[in-house]
């Protein structure tokens, strides 16, 4: 189990009374008919999430402080790692609440969800911030994503201290294109694609290729995004699939430069396929991106130049990687390991800042796509949706979806 820590309500911020919001108080400003009880996906103990997920909802009344920020969330993906850390078997844990019915004095329970994108609602009087720290302004309208990892996103709505959250700059609100689906899996996919490729071994630039295992997926298709943004060539793998022509040629569309199958990758004649992709003004290809693990990762190894980096952030096969000892002696490969939320955390907070505005931009420019996805719109009484959310984290969890998944809240009038 998770240990256990204080009750946020008996954490000490500063307290305004006058701003003491029950939900009776929220229904007399209009707020509580627009949002309805507050809701989420709970866990009591750690489990299989199709089995211990459930939604929960709650009257319970609502404190909003002078630096609180009310906000309801627009949509929240389910990643892998969402459901290693419901499983327990993720190196970091959210920490246990004592709301929605679980006693204060209990161990509490565990909202599901690290990242997402919710729209600002209602501020504190301290939250328009100085004038000198435009940066900690929030507005209601505002979008905004959470800097704390594993806080809890698969909720309708919840009150955030503002130092706890990012507002995304979209240039021209009524015209962004910035998307739901692209701020929601922004935090984990897409960034964790510039950062594979500038935080280990930075890539030599221009016309340099990189091989990736797992293309397809979310963070694969980031990648492409990403590689084409910086200049850099792409050479994808995925599983062989029917429909593999389509999945080829949305690969393609997205920016990928070659796409192959596993099963072309480890015939021995793909050392001459990939030999004559590399005509110039090619430089050089010395990183590989691996999520998969297996036999593919050791073939996508011996593809790369001399001092070559095999990058792995996953490992959806759950197989494990053997290398070829002579590919570390004759040509120098150094295997990493990369880890999204630890490098995050290390590279500090204008940074973070500065790579945010950097893929907004290129959101903005219309020069990024949204993942695949599809939308898991919980509704009903508790009982509905949590039969709503556990097929769908079946579904998830069994792969055959495909997409990214992204739950929604329907509004409390169609729920
Ligand atoms: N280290 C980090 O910081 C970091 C950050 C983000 C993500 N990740 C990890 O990156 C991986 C991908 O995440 P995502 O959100 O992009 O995933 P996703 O969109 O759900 O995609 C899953 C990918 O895994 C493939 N796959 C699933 N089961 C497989 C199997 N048994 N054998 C071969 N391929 C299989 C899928 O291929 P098919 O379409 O063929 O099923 C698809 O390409 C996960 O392991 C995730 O935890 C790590």
């Amino acid at each position: 189990m998770f240990a256990h820590v204080r009750p946020a309500a008996a954490r000490l911020r500063p307290l305004n009374l006058s701003l003491i919001c029950f939900k009776p108080r929220f229904n007399s400003t209009g707020i509580g008919s627009q949002l309805g009880p507050r809701r989420a996906v709970v866990y009591n103990e750690n489990g299989n999430p199709a089995e211990v997920a459930r939604v929960v909802s709650s009257t319970d009344p609502v404190l909003l402080r002078d630096e609180d920020v009310l906000v309801r969330f627009l949509a929240a993906p389910i990643n892998p790692s969402d459901l290693n850390v419901i499983e327990g078997k993720y190196p970091m844990r959210p920490e246990p609440i004592h709301e929605f019915g679980a006693s204060s004095d209990g161990p509490g329970i565990f909202v599901g969800g690290h990242e997402g994108v919710a729209v600002v609602v209602k501020t504190g009087p301290l939250v328009d911030g100085p004038p000198t720290k435009p940066e900690r302004r929030f507005r209601v309208g505002d979008w905004v994503l959470m800097r704390k990892p594993q806080t809890g996103t698969w909720t309708n709505w919840k009150v955030v201290p503002m130092r706890e959250l990012r507002r995304i700059d979209r240039t021209k609100k009524t015209e962004s294109k910035v998307t739901e689906a692209f701020a929601a899996t922004l935090m984990v996919n897409s960034l964790t694609s510039l950062g594979l490729m500038t935080d280990i071994s930075p890539i030599p630039g221009w016309h340099s290729y990189i091989l990736q295992n797992g293309a397809n997926s979310a963070v694969g298709q980031a990648i492409i995004q990403t590689a084409k943004q910086m200049g850099i060539k792409t050479i994808n793998f995925v599983r062989d699939r029917p429909d593999y022509p389509q999945l080829k040629q949305y690969l393609m569309d997205l920016g990928a430069d070659h796409v192959f199958t596993y099963d072309e990758l480890l015939d021995r004649s793909f050392k001459k396929t990939f030999e004559s992709l590399r005509t110039p003004p090619v430089k050089a290809c010395r990183h590989a991106f691996n999520c998969i693990g297996g036999p593919t990762v050791a073939a996508m190894a011996a593809l790369l130049d001399k001092n070559g980096h095999l990058i792995s952030y996953g490992g959806m096969s759950k197989q494990p990687i053997i290398l070829p000892v002579g590919l570390q002696i004759f040509k120098n490969l150094t295997a990493h390991g990369y880890w999204h939320s630890h490098t995050w955390e290390m590279i500090g907070q204008k940074e973070q800042d500065n790579r945010i505005a950097r893929m907004v931009a290129w959101k903005e420019l219309g020069r990024w796509k949204d993942p695949e996805h599809e939308e898991l719109v919980l509704k009903g009484d508790d009982e509905e949706a949590t039969g709503i959310l556990r097929e769908g984290l079946k579904r998830v969890q069994e792969g055959n979806i495909r997409k990214k998944v992204l739950i929604k809240w329907a509004s409390p009038k169609d729920s």
